[in-house]
């Protein structure tokens, strides 16, 4: 059977769907605390160029234009496109203070620009952006990188493509959500087919090499048959990529969603049909299933890393490049240096005045421990191949497996059981009907999901 086939089973997912986290960390940002601050973080950069590792950029570019009501993000909803320009001269002076601590010879094999909308920034402001990073940064030539960037087609000035292009840009994700005009209307992002499948066709053109499109199912208003209809149009495409995000509805947490009427969402089990529908388009399509909501053509580099058992994830999504350290600018950017997790002051103001008193803008963060070490890697591996091999993490951690997790064993065979995994004394498989539910096998290794009550939204 395929590493990457999807089975949806409607009666698994109805008993075991429950919230979770997406484990884009371990442990999850919740559980970052203030104790880790600017000094923690220094030391683990300065212990990081030891190792040479390479580098891996993200900068958080918060701006938005209009507000999409489902939006969970992390942003600043303004017209002023000219505060742009001293966000990034902060972005420039954050750059020069982690540099003193950071290697610029180490190689930036990943960068990624994400938001809010990076394409806010007038081209001005872009370019001074791009200035910085080269000036600070030792960039890698001819493609070698994988430099991606988060745009919602519509903010996106003329030229900026191409100009990114230039900087060594290779990878584009197109904020879509759902091509249906009455979808749009409710969610307040209205946005023309011709506009984003334009910007896709420029993206190509310009010889991006991956392509990558965000839908959201679960939006108000939405039916299998207008989502079917959607998918259809965007499949006619054939994005490298496709993200088929689960809408996260918390009104509580999330205050724009408020504007979202609870009568226009569609149920459960609509909601559950427009996910099992969708899976069949994929497949028929000819996609193959990456893992948490991701879904790539065979050929692409993510499913052929997939393959091989060398696919990773972090902040940024999945990944062919494991094993940087992440360095993260902007406000509530989040950077993994070393054993650590730190996230950058969440309000824009606060990290600005952090930045001008030449302070890196740390707001907490969190060290890890040997044991958050493993698990951590037992959930990133459970994550990218959907299997666990225990001899070999037990030699890699110099640990007794079925000893160190007695206490999780039964939890796992009664997923077993259920037919959500296959385990045997050396390892265990998630199956085909498992894969959709893997975060509640993550969910099993996770020392911290009782420590501290959080919020998650639904697996499925
Ligand atoms: C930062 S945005 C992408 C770039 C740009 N701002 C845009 O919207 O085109 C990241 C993606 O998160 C997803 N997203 C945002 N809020 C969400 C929610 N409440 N539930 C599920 N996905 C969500 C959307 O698919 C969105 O495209
Ligand atoms: S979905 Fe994108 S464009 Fe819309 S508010 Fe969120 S970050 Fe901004």
């Amino acid at each position: 059977m395929s590493k990457q086939e999807l089975v949806f089973d409607a009666d698994l997912i109805r008993r075991y769907d429950q919230p979770g986290p997406r484990y884009t960390s371990y442990p999850t940002a919740p559980h970052f605390h203030s104790g880790f601050d600017e000094a923690a973080l220094i030391r683990e950069m300065t212990a990081s160029n030891v190792s040479a590792r390479p580098l891996s950029l993200y900068f958080h570019l918060p701006f938005c234009e209009h507000l999409c009501f489902y939006c969970a993000c992390t942003k600043i909803v303004t017209r002023h496109h000219e505060w742009g320009t001293p966000y990034v001269a902060r972005l420039g002076r954050e750059m020069a203070l982690v540099r003193r601590h950071i290697d610029g010879e180490r190689p930036v094999t990943q960068l990624h620009f994400g938001g809010g909308t990076p394409t806010f920034l007038r081209q001005t402001d872009m370019v001074a952006l791009l200035e910085h990073i080269r000036h600070h940064f030792h960039l890698l030539p001819d493609d070698q990188g994988e430099y991606g960037i988060e745009i919602d087609p519509r903010a996106l000035e003329p030229g900026t493509l191409a100009l990114l292009r230039d900087f060594g840009f290779n990878r584009i994700s197109l904020g879509v959500q759902d091509l249906d005009p009455e979808v749009q209307k409710a969610v307040h992002r209205e946005q023309g087919e011709e506009l984003t499948f334009a910007v896709l066709d420029e993206a190509r053109g310009l010889g991006y090499r991956s392509s990558s499109l965000d839908l959201i199912y679960g939006l108000p208003l939405q039916t299998e048959d207008s989502f079917a209809r959607t998918l259809e149009r965007v499949l006619q495409w054939r994005p490298d990529r496709l993200s088929i995000f689960n809408y996260a509805h918390l009104p509580n947490r999330f205050q724009p969603q408020q504007r979202i009427r609870d009568a226009d969402l569609p149920s459960p089990d609509a909601k559950l049909r427009i996910l099992a529908n969708s899976i069949d388009q994929l497949q028929a399509a000819g996609y193959v299933y990456i893992g948490m909501d991701h879904f790539a053509l065979p050929d692409d580099e993510l499913a052929i890393a997939q393959r091989d058992g060398t696919l990773y994830r972090n902040f940024q999504g999945y990944s062919t490049h494991a094993g940087a350290d992440l360095l993260a600018f902007g406000m509530s950017a989040i950077a993994m240096v070393g054993p650590s997790y730190s996230q950058n002051r969440k309000e824009l103001d606060a990290w600005g005045a952090a930045v001008d008193s030449g302070h890196l803008p740390v707001e907490r963060g969190l060290r890890l421990s040997d044991e958050d070490l493993l698990r951590r890697h037992i959930i990133t591996r459970l994550i990218c191949d959907f299997a666990l091999d225990f001899h070999r993490i037990a030699a890699q951690f110099a640990i007794d497996f079925p000893q160190h997790f007695a206490p999780i064993l039964p939890r796992l065979q009664q997923m077993a059981g259920d037919g959500l995994l296959q385990m045997d004394a050396r390892g265990l498989t998630v199956t085909p009907q498992g894969r959709l539910l893997i975060r509640h096998v993550c969910m099993a290794f996770d020392a911290y999901l009782d420590a501290k009550p959080v919020q998650y939204s639904r697996v499925i």
